[in-house]
């Protein structure tokens, strides 16, 4: 698969891995006089990438447990090959397609995005991936389509999470056509140029940088074009709290904390919250999907 670079969220933006964690620990022995400076810096919402370390131990992947470092704990146990993905409902070519096959002749992307969690912590994440609208032009979406649907893997044998039923599993989201056509929009096959690992969805994942990181559904393994806005999990576990839309919006609190506001991980024990951006600082690409409609209320 052939690599496509697209304008200023490409690798060339980023420090490399290894320059990267050379210069955080340097920085992390200049504690003291060094944080202070540090402190001023570190307010604004940059897009320098995490480490893998961090991506990587810090998940939020309910099936494998919910403290954040369950997931590497336990989600070795995660059987990813082989994989298919079933894809069905309003499409000209349905069927359960192995994952090499559905993605054969599709360009990987490489993307370094914010992703924003819904709980106030934040990341910057160097993402491979394949954009969505590929995948769904290649399988062919009909004209009555509206919404697409996505279901994670359910392997009760392997996954801790489900056999203590903390959410209703499969874990099932969704998107509007438009929001899953946007070129931002793709589905993640590897992280710094690694294979994606189990805890952050492998083998593949979706990835919607200006929602809330509960809208990137985890090893999928079904993708349904439908008429109607699909189930989401979150929703129907707490419908009040967390709505089918999820758009990243400093201006619209969750109903017990503030959205103001992130916590980006890494940042050390005395850095300061930075801002949280208006669609997670993709404004400019995504406003216009929704034109008319009012965010404090399509929350
Ligand atoms: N997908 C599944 N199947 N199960 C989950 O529990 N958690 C979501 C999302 N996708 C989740 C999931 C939430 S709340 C977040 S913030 C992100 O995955 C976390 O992605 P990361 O662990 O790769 O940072």
């Amino acid at each position: 698969m052939a690599h496509r670079w697209i304008n200023n969220l490409t690798r060339a933006d980023a420090t490399p891995k290894s320059v990267y964690l050379n210069r955080r620990q340097i920085l992390a022995g200049t504690v003291g006089l060094g944080a202070i400076g540090l402190a001023g810096s570190a307010s604004a919402n940059t897009l320098e990438p995490n480490t893998l370390e961090e991506i990587t131990t810090y998940n939020n992947f309910y099936e494998f447990g919910t403290g954040k470092n369950d997931p590497a704990q336990n989600a070795h146990k995660l059987v990813t090959s082989p994989w298919s993905i079933k894809v069905d409902g309003l499409v000209d070519n349905p069927g359960e397609y192995a994952l090499g096959d559905l993605l054969d002749g599709l360009t990987v992307e490489d993307r370094i995005y914010r992703f924003r969690c819904v709980e106030a912590w934040s990341m910057v994440i160097p993402w491979n991936g394949i954009e969505l609208a590929d995948i769904l032009n290649k399988v062919g979406v009909q004209s009555r389509a509206k919404y697409v649907a996505f279901e994670t893997v359910v392997q009760p044998e392997n996954m801790i999470g489900v056999q203590r039923r903390v959410l209703d599993f499969p874990y099932v989201e969704g998107l509007r056509l438009d929001e899953a056509m946007h070129p931002l929009t793709i589905m993640a096959t590897g992280i710094y140029d690694e294979p994606i690992y189990n805890q952050n969805g492998a083998p593949i994942r979706l990835v919607v940088p200006w929602k809330y990181g509960f809208k990137s559904i985890k090893s999928i393994v079904r993708i349904t074009l439908q008429e109607d806005e699909p189930p989401t999990s979150w929703n129907k576990a707490n419908p009040r709290e967390y709505g089918f839309y999820s758009n990243v919006n400093p201006n619209v609190d969750h109903p017990r904390w503030s959205q103001a506001t992130e916590r980006r991980i890494g940042g050390g024990l005395f850095a300061p919250r930075i801002d949280t951006l208006m669609f997670n600082g993709y404004e400019n690409e995504v406003a216009g999907l929704y034109a008319g409609q009012d965010l404090s209320v399509d929350i």
